[in-house]
């Protein structure tokens, strides 16, 4: 298997006052190309620092996050916007679609940063409404949409590039029981049909029974590791 992350010794510090706090305290892990995992734990505990490290949006204090082959506290912000914009999808609690756009434009949008003809986009852009359901809403707008449906245009804005990995900080934070179900299918069947790797970072038990590994938190520091067969 294909070691797509691998965080090393990776210590995280937040100035705080005249002092610091330490989020992560020497985190090992490796991430292997087609997991489905959920870094799970209570609020506080470093799930979101530790995705935002491996998505370049924050750098180690000590040690090393590689993510696919590039050591991301040696980015320069160039080179970190190069690598999200490539190979990293974004997905998080609130959606962050932007409001005056229909959803056909929310999705296009990352593909407008990349070297493609209006005709790749729209293609790459129905195809991947098509995958999440969304076909009949191309010309609405986020708030003509139901908060899943919200969350299904947020996947296929992140997918919509094919990137090798997404990260998703509690996805289904603000979904009913019904619609976190129903987002968490999808991304199951595209990590299985597409093999994208998945990260989430959550604490919502509906999430844990469809993950194939479940890494947690507690204080910084990673108390379990467990790889496991889901829920059929
Ligand atoms: N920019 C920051 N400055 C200071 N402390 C921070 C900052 N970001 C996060 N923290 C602290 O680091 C700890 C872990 O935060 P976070 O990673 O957001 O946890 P989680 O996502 O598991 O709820 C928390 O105690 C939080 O207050
Ligand atoms: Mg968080």
């Amino acid at each position: 298997m294909k070691t797509i992350v691998e965080v090393k010794n990776l210590v995280k510090n937040f100035t705080v006052g005249n002092g610091f706090f330490t989020a992560l305290k020497s985190v090992n892990l490796e991430f292997e190309k087609g997991e489905f995992v959920g870094l799970v734990g209570p609020s506080g505990s470093g799930k979101t620092t530790l995705l935002n490290i491996i998505g370049t949006l924050d750098i180690p204090s000590e040690g090393e996050v590689v993510v696919l082959s590039k050591s991301v506290g040696k980015l320069n912000p160039k080179q970190a916007a190069q690598l999200r914009k490539e190979e990293l999808g974004f997905i998080f609690q609130n959606y962050n679609l932007l409001p005056v756009y229909t959803v056909f434009e929310n999705v296009e949008f990352p593909m407008l940063l990349l070297n493609m003809s209006a005709d790749e986009r729209k293609e790459r852009v129905m195809e991947t409404l098509k995958w999440l359901g969304l076909t009949d809403k191309v010309k609405s707008r986020p708030a003509q949409l139901s908060g899943g449906e919200c969350q299904r245009v947020a996947i296929a804005r992140a997918m919509v590039k094919r990137p090798s990995l997404v990260l998703a900080d509690e996805p289904t934070a603000n979904l009913d029981s019904d619609n976190s179900h129903n987002i968490l299918q999808t991304m199951a069947k595209l990590n299985k049909e597409l093999e994208t790797t998945f990260i989430f970072a959550t604490h919502d038990e509906k999430v844990i029974g469809y993950l194939k590994r479940i890494i947690r938190l507690q204080d910084g520091k990673v108390v379990e590791d467990n790889k496991l067969t889901p829920n059929p």
